[in-house]
């Protein structure tokens, strides 16, 4: 379940909740809100700075408990750090960091002022959303599979709500609707392999469509798939017990024959290398290898839950890559569903090789207006951009600056890298049409490039989220990106198209 949203438009001083949030800035310089509450509250807030209780630090917070002179029982003071060079990544940070304080307390509700400051080059729909789903984020708890300690019979934040006009609406709107893709796809990718596996992964989007209108849903099996020709993706299934899923959702919000946008993700539901087996030590972390598929359902999801007026279709092949006596092997040559050759040289270089056959299929059955992949599709990704941006690749500068853009917008953002054809020729090979690995160098690249080969001439872009898909650590959980990325580039596609119509 979501946090739920609403709006506040009483004074600071006066919102009757367990808890009201307003935020100083370095150097004790207090908001509007918090110089209200701090008039109404006898000096209680310039007390605390006084006192060095409260720095305005970024992101650092304390609490003030039943102040005389105010309705509510607490207030939480929040740091904004410098008010010279305050931004929109910082509004996140802040508001995330806001959220886990509020999440300590004993407080079931609270009413936030941190939207009214303000934020170069964003409104306020834009600071409820990102607000919100900041507070939804940290909100989030992983319980598929244990009880986390219990706060000892204390009550769970359920709601809050955020100081703004009602021109902010639209924005908590999209809070909401993104939010519940972000949990759907943290939800699924959190899952253990045992339990997330393709058939599970299928049954998760048959629910969805049969619980959502205009939405439906089909699952090719192996045997159809056989039939259709998907050689590279069955051989990569080949060593596992779970047998592969190509799971495919459709939306109809547009006109009836209006060409599709298309989102397809890499389902690999565990990645152990295969023949090239991965070494031990964090190879539990594979389990995240559905986090490209997950991206696409939870993206799904919230388009669905927006009702945004395109047409979409969502394909995840979903496949668990194991060693086994009838595994695909280093040297196997493999006949993709395009029809080109593949040499295998590496079992772990596995996901291109689902993908290229998904990627085939869903150019040729749906002629997309656009189709993005998202996948956790190489460690060199991580190396090169680290776990903050997603490696963003396509030879069509429009779509690349629409899906640039859309990341700025959520700070779910990505960082372009060429596709230059002079990488291509690291995939020769002397056996076959491609090679599925491409050498030592640019090994984000080179993937992309093999991708590249098997989109039909569609308008393509791939996402690698190898960095961003999920949090570093023994306890690091799913992220649910590139979910509020691409369903900002829904949203914008959908307004362009409506502008265009005018
Ligand atoms: N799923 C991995 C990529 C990955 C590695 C994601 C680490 C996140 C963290 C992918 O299937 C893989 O194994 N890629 C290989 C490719 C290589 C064999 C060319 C890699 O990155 O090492
Ligand atoms: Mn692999
Ligand atoms: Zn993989």
């Amino acid at each position: 379940m979501t946090l739920q949203f609403s709006l506040a438009s009483a004074a600071p001083e006066t919102v009757d909740t367990p808890c009201v949030v307003v935020g100083v800035y370095e150097n004790g310089v207090l908001t509007s809100a918090a110089a209200r509450v701090d008039g109404a509250a006898d000096g209680a807030i310039k007390r605390l700075v006084e006192s060095g209780d409260v720095t305005g630090k970024a992101a650092t917070s304390a609490v003030l408990f039943a102040p005389a002179g105010i309705a509510a029982k607490r207030v939480l003071v929040v740091g904004l750090g410098p008010q010279k060079c305050f931004d929109a990544a910082r509004f996140q940070k802040i508001s995330l960091e806001a959220a886990r304080a509020i999440g300590r307390l004993p407080v079931d509700g609270a009413v936030s002022y941190l939207t009214e400051v303000d934020v170069p080059g964003q409104d306020a729909a834009w600071r409820v959303r990102a607000a919100a789903l900041a507070s939804d984020y940290a909100a989030y708890r992983y319980t598929a599979t244990f009880k986390p300690r219990e706060k000892n019979g204390q009550p769970e934040l359920a709601a809050i709500a955020f100081a703004a006009g009602e021109e902010a609406w639209p924005g908590l709107d999209q809070a909401a609707a993104i939010a519940e893709g972000v949990r759907f796809a943290r939800d699924l990718a959190n899952l253990p392999p045992n339990l997330c596996n393709p058939a599970y992964i299928a049954t998760q989007a048959q629910a969805f469509a049969e619980a959502n209108a205009r939405t439906r849903c089909r699952v090719l099996d192996h045997v159809e798939m056989e039939t259709l020709g998907f050689g590279a993706l069955l051989a990569v299934g080949r060593g596992s017990a779970n047998k592969p899923k190509l799971v495919v959702l459709e939306y109809q919000g547009g006109a009836e024959g209006e060409k599709p946008y298309a989102l397809v993700g890499k389902g690999i539901t565990f990645d152990t290398g295969g023949i090239s087996l991965k070494p031990g030590a964090g190879m539990e972390e594979m389990k995240f290898d559905m986090g490209g598929g997950a991206g696409m359902l939870g993206t799904f999801v919230a388009a669905v839950k927006l009702g945004l007026p395109l047409n979409l279709v969502c394909v995840v092949p979903a496949v668990e890559n194991m060693p086994d006596g009838d595994s695909y092997r280093p040297s196997d040559v493999l006949t993709s569903l395009a029809g080109l050759t593949i040499e295998v040289l590496n079992t772990d270089a596995e996901g291109r090789l689902i993908l290229a056959d998904a990627l085939t299929w869903t150019a040729r059955t749906f002629q997309p207006q656009a189709m993005v992949d998202a996948a956790t599709l190489t460690g060199a990704c991580v190396v090169a951009l680290g776990k903050h941006a997603s490696g963003l690749m396509s030879r069509h500068d429009d779509l690349a600056a629409e899906l640039l853009a859309a990341g700025e917008a959520t700070l779910d953002r990505a960082w372009r890298l060429p596709l230059w054809d002079d990488y291509q020729v690291q995939l020769d090979s002397g056996f076959a049409d491609v090679a599925n690995i491409g050498g030592k160098s640019g090994g984000a690249i080179t993937a992309g490039c093999f991708l590249s080969r098997f989109v039909e001439g569609a308008r393509w872009a791939h996402l690698d989220i190898a960095g961003t898909a999920w949090d570093e650590g023994r306890k690091g959980l799913a992220t649910g990106r590139p979910v509020p990325l691409l369903t900002q580039w829904l949203i914008d596609r959908a307004a362009a198209a409506a502008g265009n119509r005018e």
